[in-house]
């Protein structure tokens, strides 16, 4: 089976080219390198002593994707190529409806043309907005995000639904997932952000390794057991098999068509303080914080109920906080620049 992977080289696209070739799926990364580098995947390919074919281009080049659909004979595509910033999607909405609206009816254009249906999205849990209560259930509304990122896969998501209404063929899933971390146990490969972290974990790491002076704590006055906001952290690992999973679900599910949604989580809510003091205890050194006022836009806690995934995945979120930590520390102290090393 032959798997066209958009966004594979990035952070999680890149560990998951590495589990599905782990799963003896063929792989194309089809990838524009705006937020990554070719380095992962040459990485990727000594890890697993196996040939990656990579395709530098953009997913609202149809022509460049049509010729490739005509030349390979394409089974599933998993869609990760996004921009991701929070705050920048803020500042630039345009570029962001663009890139992850426009660019992902382009590809879902060029598969109905050459009679792709499978197709497995990269959703969010923020498409659960403010309105739900947590845990966060996949029979609940999607909600109001309060950035264009967050309404971008909103937007995706009810394009998926009103895509598998007119086309019966279609057979679409998307995966929501909560806060992925760590990086691959061998510490070749990892996220490697452009500029300033806007994520937590890369933060955390760029102080360890001496980059940054200090962490800050975006507000320690939320309603939660210590202050500080609590998120649903997995280890990206677990989130790259969880795509193998949903390959395997459409592969045992021949007669489905549709779209189906799963939440990608532990089920565990951890605070930012929790977070600091376990990366503390895996590197054995204290992280410089100080805490500052809340980011804009910030819910105080959310996690998953992962009981779907759990269950008819057969998947689990099983990579310890601990090995999160020590993941994300021997990928960042191996290469203290990135793939730039
Ligand atoms: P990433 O930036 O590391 O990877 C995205 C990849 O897509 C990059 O390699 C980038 O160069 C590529 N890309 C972007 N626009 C493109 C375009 N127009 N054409 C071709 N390639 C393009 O991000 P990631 O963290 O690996 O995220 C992957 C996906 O998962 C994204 O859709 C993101 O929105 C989603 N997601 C990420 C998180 C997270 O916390 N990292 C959480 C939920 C959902
Ligand atoms: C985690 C916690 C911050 C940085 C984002 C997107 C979400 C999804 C995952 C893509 C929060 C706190 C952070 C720092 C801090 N992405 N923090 N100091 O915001 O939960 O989720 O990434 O879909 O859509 O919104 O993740 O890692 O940015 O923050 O105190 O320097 O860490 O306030 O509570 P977030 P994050």
């Amino acid at each position: 089976m032959q798997v066209l992977v958009t966004g594979g080289a990035g952070y999680i696209g890149s560990h998951t080219v590495l589990s599905l070739l782990e799963n003896n799926y063929d792989v194309i990364v089809y990838d524009n390198l705006t937020n990554s580098s070719l380095e992962s995947i040459k990485r990727v390919e000594k890890l697993t002593s196996k040939k990656v074919k990579f395709v530098e281009g953009d997913i609202c080049d149809k022509e460049k994707l049509s010729q490739l659909f005509k030349q390979s004979d394409i089974d599933a595509v998993i869609h990760f190529a996004a921009l991701k910033a929070v705050g920048e999607s803020a500042e630039i909405p345009l570029r962001y409806y663009q890139n992850n609206v426009h660019g992902t009816v382009c590809i879902l254009e060029v598969m109905q043309q050459y009679q792709v249906h499978n197709f497995i999205f990269s959703s969010s849990a923020t498409v659960y907005g403010e309105e739900n209560d947590v845990p966060y259930v996949e029979t609940m509304k999607l909600g109001s995000p309060s950035s264009p990122y967050g309404a971008s896969k909103v937007m995706v998501e009810r394009i998926l639904a009103d895509l598998a209404l007119s086309d019966n063929k279609f057979r679409g899933v998307s995966l929501r997932y909560f806060n992925p971390i760590g990086a691959h146990e061998s510490g070749e490969i990892g996220e490697d952000p452009k500029g300033i972290p806007n994520n937590l974990l890369p933060y955390i790491a760029q102080v360890a390794v001496g980059k940054r002076d200090k962490l800050s704590v975006f507000g320690e006055d939320f309603p939660t057991k210590d202050g500080s906001c609590e998120r649903d952290y997995l280890h990206v690992m677990d989130l790259a098999q969880g795509h193998v999973a949903a390959l395997d679900w459409l592969d045992r599910h021949s007669e489905f068509n549709g779209v189906e949604a799963f939440n990608l989580g532990t089920g565990n809510g951890v605070s930012v303080f929790a977070i600091v003091q376990a990366f503390e205890k895996a590197i054995n050194k204290a992280i410089p914080f100080e805490v500052s006022p809340r980011r804009a836009g910030d819910l105080s806690a959310f996690w998953a109920n992962a009981s779907k995934a759990n269950k008819e995945l057969n998947w689990h979120a099983n990579r310890s906080l601990e090995q999160m930590m020590t993941d994300t520390w021997r990928w960042q102290s191996n290469n203290p620049n990135g793939f730039l090393d």
